[in-house]
């Protein structure tokens, strides 16, 4: 890279959002140009099969398989990792900086597992490290939670941040959609991850929430220090359950904040249907943030796909090509490292829905009211649903007042132990905030 000459861009990965950042730079590369003060120029790009079928746009002479002729080519100073995955990425981006290129990456796993330790490694470095992508596709959240909010105290997040979950939780509860129908929908529409296992276990939502958390509360969380539950034990009838009651299921990322401590969580939770959170279906996400100053902000766009990712990853290497225009030094991360008290989910108080199938006939309710009780878990309300006259079982819908988690759970393995309990089908968690 010439001082006053091209900036040279490698790419790692060539799929859905990589196919798409070699688009827009090559398409746009006059544009940027003028608004970089330098041209940018896409130099390398690491692929693992060289013989797939391309966008004919990018040239085929462009592509390697051999990860040392982006890293280390003299004319590539901003390495761009679109490749997925903990590893061989993480090596990839540490020798990136470590070698003094400037890294852009759009891999939540990597920076919610290992950000901390690549931050300094780039700090050390005196390089620019950005990751707008690796949360909310096209939302620019990170870019607004390290610099736009960053005088706030930040009290709570509670956000959509899994485009594919969310999609297939609007199409089960507006279109009735089984699971698996939603789920190969989205895989098809480029929203999942390689593994979608990762979107409906909720892991994806906690590698982001993570990442969220870190910049919000100033911070390090990891990933693993999220509690989180998925989306797969989810059924029809509870979203049926939930609209009756006034409230539609969404998968929520929540990271609350007491005097010293943390609560972090992603599971299903239901939210009341006049919330602007209920109303963000399909592929969209959205972040609401409590701040002191701000009071409530939300983002919301598009989490995942090709076009909004690309928008935040060439954003990302358009701020990184301005800064080295300029001569500029990169800036702090914003994460400091205090360590915040994560609590146990355990501590949690808030209501919950149960789903139970029981044998149909008198007392059941009444032994399932005891058992509550005695665990000092207060009724809010309970309606019977399905009576079965061939199983002679019936399936009713409890809600609790706000009741502590540990004693839930507790009434649950109780509950579970009854004869007259067939199945307890779901608990979701009721959240109600402002
Ligand atoms: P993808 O379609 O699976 O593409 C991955 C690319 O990386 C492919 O070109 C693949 O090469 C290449 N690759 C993977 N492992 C490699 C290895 N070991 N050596 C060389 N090349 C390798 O993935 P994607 O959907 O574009 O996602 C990329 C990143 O963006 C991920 O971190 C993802 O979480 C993040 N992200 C994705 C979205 C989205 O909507 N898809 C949104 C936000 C963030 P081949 O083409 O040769 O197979
Ligand atoms: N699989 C992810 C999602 C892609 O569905 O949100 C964006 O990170």
């Amino acid at each position: 890279m010439s001082r006053n000459g091209s900036i040279g861009v490698g790419l790692l990965g060539l799929g859905v959002v990589g196919s798409q950042v070699a688009r827009v730079l090559l398409e746009k590369s006059e544009r940027i140009a003028q608004q970089v003060g330098r041209q940018v120029t896409l130099r390398r790009i690491l692929v693992r099969d060289r013989s797939k079928a391309r966008d004919p746009l990018v040239p085929r002479s462009l592509l390697t398989v051999k990860a040392s002729e982006v890293l280390e080519d003299p004319a590539v100073g901003v390495v761009v990792e679109v490749m997925g995955g903990e590893q061989p990425a993480l090596d990839y981006l540490r020798r990136a900086l470590s070698s003094g290129r400037h890294a852009v990456t759009a891999n939540k796993e990597v920076m919610a597992k290992h950000g901390p330790e690549l931050i300094a490694l780039a700090e050390e470095a005196g390089v620019h490290l950005t990751y707008e992508a690796s949360v909310g596709g096209g939302i620019p959240i990170i870019g607004a939670l390290r610099n736009d909010l960053l005088a706030n105290e930040v009290t709570s997040l509670h956000a959509i941040i899994n485009g594919t979950t969310n999609y297939i939780l609007t199409k089960m509860a507006q279109e009735g959609l089984a699971f698996e129908t939603a789920l190969g929908q989205a895989q098809a529409l480029g929203y999942a991850e390689a593994d979608p296992a990762n979107d409906v276990e909720g892991l994806d939502a906690a590698f982001k929430l993570a990442i969220l958390a870190s910049l919000a509360f100033h911070t390090q969380v990891r990933g693993h220090e999220v509690y989180r539950e998925g989306i797969a034990r989810l059924t029809a009838r509870d979203f049926q359950y939930a609209r009756e009651l006034g409230y539609t299921i969404k998968l929520l990322a929540i990271a609350s904040r007491t005097d010293d401590a943390l609560l972090l969580r992603v599971h299903p939770s239901m939210v009341p249907l006049g919330h602007l959170l209920a109303k963000v279906d399909g592929v969209f996400n959205a972040i609401e943030i409590q701040g002191d100053l701000v009071g409530q902000v939300v983002f919301h766009g598009q989490g995942a796909g090709a076009l909004p990712t690309s928008s935040a990853v060439a954003g990302d290497i358009l701020e990184v090509a301005r800064s080295i225009a300029s001569g500029r030094r990169p800036v702090r991360s914003g994460i400091l490292n205090s360590r915040l008290r994560i609590l146990p989910v355990e501590e949690m108080v808030t209501q919950y829905y149960a789903r139970l199938t029981v044998t149909d006939r008198a007392g059941v309710l009444a032994q399932i009211a005891r058992t509550l009780g005695d665990l000092n878990i207060s009724i809010a309300s309970v309606i019977q649903k399905n009576a079965d006259p061939t199983t002679q079982t019936a399936e009713i819908v409890i809600m609790t007042h706000p009741a502590q988690e540990a004693s839930v759970q507790q009434a649950v393995r109780q509950a579970r132990a009854l004869d007259v309990v067939r199945e307890v089908g779901s608990l979701i968690r009721v959240e109600h905030w402002s």
